[in-house]
């Protein structure tokens, strides 16, 4: 048992009464006043070098923070420090908004899973950019990751991405479309062809950009997909975001299986890797591929690079098994390179 499993988890997991929305904010609020000194602390603890070179893209380990833990980038030097490798701000719109209302992150902990109808509550891509400017560089790469803001139209989506892009890719490694939340109305409706032909055109440039898939396409859906950005230049796919299904709970959880959102974590280890695999083998390997979906264990991170990842990303994992398991995970690329190269 981990210190922050035996002490820091309980901890949290009490806080407002259980309510996880104020564990989360307690959270990033220690971490974005942790000093220069706590942080050399922390990350001569956790860090781990494991390099590796990606869509062009030199990363010190192939851990990272998934989008929508740090939607405003008020933590930013201090995921470094807990190990990761990179990390992925937002989702971020290009208009500040609320998100939905309360409650509406919800932890199942006997499935270590994890249900949230965040809604891409933001301060706006403008308060993003000038929070990155002020900050300076990060000693690790940084992911922005952009999408719609929920008054925008659908048939305008391109011009609000295209805004928040404009703002932002100055200040990032590489960009990743966010069409697959489930809780903003019609977003998943972007995987479309023409839809996401479209986006990719308008968001061409230097900036590698990433598009992130929902686990619950089918495989003639992905497929595709993956044709069209192959098309039209993204720099890879990052598989996958939260799923609507609820298979997979364990019985005292049932009461909350009927909460609307995504739910993440364990339910869905099964699922995401078998996106990753499926669209490692349908692109031969063209398409670099971000691997997230229910990584609890160094193992569950070892099989995501089997199934194709080059990269893997952690959020319930985390919330779960705090910051051991970021460095478990960043040996396992080393062990799992090591299986593929003997
Ligand atoms: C509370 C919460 C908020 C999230 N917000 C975002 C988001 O803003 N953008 C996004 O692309 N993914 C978001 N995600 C999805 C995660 O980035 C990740 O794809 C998903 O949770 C699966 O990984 P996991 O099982 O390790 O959590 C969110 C997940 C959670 C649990």
């Amino acid at each position: 048992m981990s210190v922050f499993t035996s002490a820091v988890r309980p901890v949290l997991f009490r806080l407002g009464g259980g309510d996880a929305e104020k564990a989360h904010e307690f959270t990033l609020d220690r971490l974005s006043s942790l000093g220069a000194r706590s942080r050399a602390l922390l990350q001569s603890r956790y860090a781990v070098k494991a390099p590796v070179e990606v869509f062009g893209v030199k990363f010190p380990n192939p851990v990272g923070l998934a989008a929508g833990m740090d939607k405003n980038g008020v933590a930013l030097p201090a995921w470094p420090a807990l190990g990761f490798g990179f990390v992925e701000v937002g989702t971020v719109t290009a208009k500040p908004q609320p998100g939905n209302d309360k409650p509406r992150l919800f932890r199942l902990r006997d499935s270590e899973a994890v249900i949230n109808r965040m809604g891409f509550n933001n301060a706006g891509a403008a308060a993003l950019a000038s929070r990155l400017e002020a900050l300076g560089p990060l000693n690790v790469p940084l992911g922005i990751s952009l999408g719609k803001s929920k008054v925008t139209p659908l048939e305008e989506a391109v011009e609000d991405y295209l805004t928040s892009y404009n703002l932002l890719h100055p200040y990032a490694d590489y960009i990743a479309v966010n069409v697959s939340s489930p809780n903003t109305p019609g977003l998943r409706t972007l995987q479309d062809k023409s839809a996401l032909g479209a986006l990719l055109t308008a968001l061409a440039g230097k900036t590698p950009v990433l598009v992130k898939i929902a686990p619950d396409l089918t495989d003639e859906a992905i497929s595709e997909l993956l044709e069209v950005c192959l098309a039209h230049g993204a720099a890879g796919i990052i598989a996958t975001n939260t799923t609507l299904s609820r298979d997979g709970l364990a019985a005292a959880d049932q009461p909350r299986a009927g909460e609307a959102g995504g739910l993440s974590g364990r339910p869905l280890t099964e699922r995401s890797r078998k996106v990753v695999h499926f669209v490692h083998e349908e692109t031969g390997g063209r398409l670099p591929i971000i691997g997230v979906g229910g990584i609890l264990e160094a193992d569950d991170a070892a099989r995501m690079f089997d199934a194709g990842a080059s990269l893997v990303q952690l959020y319930t994992g985390f919330i779960y098994r705090g910051p051991a398991l970021v460095k478990a995970a960043a040996r396992a690329r080393t062990t799992a390179g090591e299986k593929a190269h003997p």
